[in-house]
């Protein structure tokens, strides 16, 4: 059993003041005798942030992260489960597949929530044994890393996830619309830098494409990584229309643009690509407005040899899960744009509905799990690659002066991070 603590005077998400008592991985009304004190006076107490969308890279590419390496770097930055997506390798395509991960994740510093993946091996050709991972508890499905290919593999997907009511979570980049060596936005910066790009619309059309999917077959379908204003339009159409959909938006698209791209440093490669300042003010007014529900980290450490290569050959994608709050307290909370009750939504209480996680994203009440974590608004620091808990060093935010909020986070009324 973990060690009781109480936690003095920590503010709530909704501005009132309470101690709070942690005794055997619950939330319990008084002090528990020879608990640890800390004084909260000033932070502010969250429930455990819930991310849908983490690479682990374990199974196969153990170069690049852990699990135990993965998950100390998302406890650090506040998170008390992740998703972990399904391009592993092997790629988490069947139940055994999905037991082979739960069993690698035991002893890890968050939960791990299973994703298993829609086609098997990613490969776009034939279904995983969608079913067969429903019955293993497996809720959310994802080829991430590239779209479905066809309208016609996403219905037939779709149709195997209703029994169960799980949810179809899609990378939305048609593949159809870019070139092959497409490694940015398209536009200004990809002419200036004679790069090729994935125009706005190969976003959107996919969105479009699958919110019809869903809504003629009653089903779920998640948005990943919304980037583009062209994908917020659409989004907002189908939410009018009670489409089952909802999205999330990452870090990374709330506070860079594509003109970091001018530097020439492949940290910024990512799938969707940054995007222009006028899709990074579109995505922030979603998430304010609801049209995209929540902040997921779509953290993807890569070896530094994948990066050190011309940028239309290195991987895409950067590290995010440390400063995920970080960059959403400096994009939208620091601007009073979201309030705590507001973040706690969006990063904790909507993805764990969204994943079907019924004991995480719980109200920080008597006898709910003790998961949360303390945040300090005032506390900044510079950003130094060299220090995160993950293997990845793609970290795009090296050497800037951000929100350092985190102070210390508890799973299970362990403590699995302290500043
Ligand atoms: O940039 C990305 N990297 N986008 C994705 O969707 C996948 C991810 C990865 O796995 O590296």
């Amino acid at each position: 059993m973990p060690n009781p603590w109480t936690l003095v005077g920590a503010t709530l998400p909704d501005g009132t003041r309470a101690d709070l008592h942690l005794a055997d991985g619950l939330l319990v009304d008084s002090a528990p005798a020879g608990a640890t004190r800390v004084d909260a006076d000033g932070l502010v107490a969250l429930p455990g942030l819930v991310d849908l969308h983490t690479h682990l890279r374990e199974p196969g590419q153990e170069a690049a992260e852990t699990i135990a390496t993965g998950t100390a770097a998302a406890a650090r930055g506040g998170f008390t489960a992740v998703y972990a997506m399904a391009n592993t390798t092997p790629t988490t395509d069947s139940a055994e597949r999905v037991q082979q991960m739960r069993a690698l994740a035991e002893g890890a510093s968050t939960e791990v929530v299973v994703i298993g993946s829609v086609t098997r091996g990613l490969a776009g050709q034939e279904l995983s044994s969608i079913a067969e991972m429903g019955a293993a508890g497996v809720t959310v499905f994802s080829d991430d890393g590239f779209s479905v290919p066809s309208a016609g593999l996403v219905r037939a997907a779709m149709e195997q996830m209703l029994p169960f009511d799980g949810v179809l979570a899609e990378h939305c980049q048609d593949q159809t619309l870019a070139g092959p060596s497409a490694c940015c936005h398209e536009g200004t910066v990809s002419s200036d830098l004679a790069l090729d790009g994935w125009p706005s619309i190969a976003e959107s059309v996919v969105i479009a494409r699958d919110v019809q999917i869903a809504a003629y077959l009653g089903a779920r379908l998640h948005v990943c990584h919304v980037s583009t204003a062209e994908g917020v339009d659409v989004l907002r159409w189908a939410k009018a229309r009670g489409v089952r959909v909802t999205a999330e938006v990452m870090p990374h698209h709330l506070l860079l643009t594509v003109d970091e791209l001018r530097s020439g440093d492949t940290t910024y490669k990512v799938n969707p690509p940054l995007r222009p300042a006028e899709d990074v003010e579109a995505v922030r007014a979603a998430l304010v407005d609801g049209t995209i529900d929540i902040v997921a980290t779509d953290h993807a450490p890569h070896r530094a040899e994948d990066k050190a290569k011309p940028f239309p050959q290195a991987k895409p994608g950067m590290i995010a899960i440390e400063q995920a709050l970080s960059t959403v307290v400096e994009t939208l909370v620091k601007p009073g744009r979201l309030g705590w009750a507001e973040v706690a939504q969006k990063m904790s209480h909507a993805p764990a509905r969204i994943g079907g996680l019924a004991h995480q994203g719980r109200p920080l009440a008597v006898g709910e799990p003790a998961n949360l974590v303390l945040v300090d608004p005032s506390r900044r620091s510079v950003v130094d690659r060299e220090a995160s808990l993950s293997k990845g060093r793609n970290n795009p935010y090296h050497g800037r002066d951000l929100p350092d909020p985190v102070v210390a986070t508890w799973w299970r009324g362990r403590q699995t991070w302290r500043a």
